[in-house]
């Protein structure tokens, strides 16, 4: 895949796209399916919720929200790797509720429906942070008043106040974007620029990862 941010971890390679589950099933020492499922459970997602999922991947995490909701619910990926969409479609095989869409969410777009719940996980943080302002506008246009934006991602912490092995493994893997997506204060951005209220959030993997929840007025 091209890339348009060449520091940018989220824009994965041939071989972490074709291999994403598994590589996030290893890299996690297989705690990851036990860990998503959890994060899903804390959406607090209701039977007729339309869920939009920016750069969903390979469908896992929208294939686990499917099971809170009917069938006249609505759940939509986006993303921009043609490997995870050929995983999207083969894994959704069958629901005629979930859809797929090849989108760039880092560029301005307009959806044909609101959506009660825009969901994010481990992408916004691979941005430039001027970025990530453009992402969250399409979130907040795509959501009803009263809709939800669900960020799950790295919380905020200090590096430096990591154990030695976590700072190792996190410096290792990560980004320079997410160095600096752990620095900010994501209530006060999400609250000041945008005018999110409502915030909830709910901890993992020792507090290094947050689902954030965060209410459009
Ligand atoms: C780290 S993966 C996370 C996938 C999924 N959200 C999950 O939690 O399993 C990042 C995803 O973002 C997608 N992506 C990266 N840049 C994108 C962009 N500009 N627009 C849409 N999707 C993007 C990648 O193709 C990849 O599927």
């Amino acid at each position: 895949m091209e890339k348009y941010y060449p520091d940018s971890g989220v824009e994965l390679s041939e071989f972490t796209a074709k291999n994403y589950d598994k590589v996030m099933n290893i890299a996690s020492f297989g705690m990851y399916k036990k860990f998503i499922y959890r994060a899903i459970s804390d959406m607090d997602i209701k039977q007729n919720d339309k869920i939009l999922d920016l750069g969903c991947g390979t469908g896992r995490n929208i294939k686990l929200m499917n099971n809170y909701v009917s069938d006249d619910s609505l759940l939509v990926g986006l993303d921009i790797s043609e490997d995870m969409e050929k995983q999207f479609n083969e894994n959704i095989k069958g629901f005629s509720n979930i859809k797929f869409y090849n989108k760039r969410i880092d560029k301005p777009f307009t959806m044909d429906e609101k959506f009660d719940k825009v969901f994010i996980s481990f992408v916004i943080h691979g941005f430039p942070h001027e970025v990530r302002s453009t992402i969250i506008k399409n979130a907040y246009d795509s959501l009803k008043p009263g809709g939800v934006f669900n960020i799950l991602d790295f919380a905020e912490f200090d590096m430096d106040k990591m154990p030695f092995h976590h700072r190792f493994i996190f410096k290792k893997i990560e980004c320079k974007y997410a160095f600096d997506f752990i620095k900010r204060d994501w209530k006060h951005i999400l609250k000041n620029d945008w005018g999110f209220d409502g915030f909830k959030e709910k901890f993992y993997f020792k507090n290094y990862v947050r689902l954030l929840s965060a209410e459009k007025k």
